[in-house]
Order: C-alpha cells, then sequence, then structure tokens
C-alpha cells in the first residue's frame, strides 16, 4: 500500500500541529484518515503510517488496538457497540446486544450479510448515567436503549437505506 497524495496531505495537515521531533502525536489522526476513507485499519495501513510518522509498527498497532474506534477488519456501514459494562449491565446492556444480534441475524462481533449492520459489545463509553447505551459509527449516542427504541432505529436506517437506493 502507497499513501496518495490526497491522504497524504491530510497527514501533513496533522503533524503539522505538533513540533517537527513530536510527530508521532498524529498517530490517532493519521489512523482516523485511514479508517474515514477505508472503513478499517489493516495492518498495511499500520505499516505507512509507521514509516510516514517514523515509529515502529507495533506502537501505531498499540494505538489502533487499544481504542475501540478503530476498526480492525472491515465492518458494516452501521457499526452499532453496545456497551455491556457493569452499569449498563445492570440496566439491561446484555439483553439490548442479544436482542440486536437476534433481529439482525448475526453473532457478536458479525456482520448482516448485506454489509448494511455490524454489531459488537464494547467496553464503558463514559455515559453510565444514560445507561444502557449504544454507540453508532463512533459518533451517535442512543441513550436509554430499549427494545423498541433499538426496533425502530433498525426501521429507520433500512428505510432510508431502501429510499436510498430507490434515487440512485
Ligand atoms: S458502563 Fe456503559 S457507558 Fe459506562
Amino acid at each position: 500500500m502507497t499513501l496518495s497524495d490526497v491522504t497524504k496531505a491530510r497527514f501533513d495537515k496533522e503533524v503539522a500541529k505538533y513540533p517537527k521531533e513530536q510527530a508521532q502525536s498524529a498517530v490517532m489522526a493519521c489512523l482516523s484518515i485511514v479508517q474515514q476513507e477505508q472503513g478499517w485499519v489493516s495492518p498495511e495501513s499500520e505499516a505507512v503510517i509507521a514509516e510516514y510518522l517514523g515509529m515502529p509498527a507495533i506502537a501505531v498497532h498499540e494505538v489502533t488496538t487499544f481504542y475501540n474506534m478503530y476498526n480492525q477488519q472491515p465492518v458494516g456501514k452501521y457499526k452499532l457497540n453496545v456497551c455491556t459494562n457493569l452499569p449498563c449491565q445492570l440496566r439491561n446492556g446484555q439483553v439490548a446486544l442479544e436482542h440486536l444480534c437476534k433481529t439482525l441475524n448475526v453473532e457478536d462481533g458479525g456482520t448482516t450479510a448485506d454489509g448494511l449492520f455490524t454489531v459488537a459489545k464494547c467496553e464503558c463509553l463514559g455515559a453510565c448515567a444514560d445507561a444502557p447505551v449504544m454507540l453508532v459509527n463512533d459518533r451517535q449516542m442512543l441513550s436509554y436503549m430499549s427494545q423498541q427504541k433499538l426496533d425502530e432505529m433498525i426501521a429507520l436506517i433500512r428505510s432510508e437505506e431502501a429510499n436510498a437506493g430507490k434515487a440512485a
């Protein structure tokens, strides 16, 4: 894998935010850029980032594996991370996870056959007061999840996707 001019320009912009000798501080931003462009962070992408930032590939991999938001394999268009840590667990986080898996016919960590949804449990999202919670595509939080809310969300996404398909 080689860096495209566009990607390199984006990396350059992130690195410019730090003193020259601290280019490695841009590693999270570079990983995010790769994920935005490719949908996930492959070992090849980690190697390219490592070379670009002048750091060991294993150090980049440590960052990828530490943070939940980096996808280490391709995921569906909608990534649904359900928190199953204790506060959410006490408010039926596990029940919500199982409901989603059953509704979408996937295992935890799996992706639907149409490539639309990936469902995976995750660690605390820092919103325990709103338990149980779920994060959609690393950006949008669904609080106080209930089976009804989950069903409505899935139906809404499917309907929007169907309409987008008709418009295309
Ligand atoms: S335990 Fe679920 S957000 Fe903290």
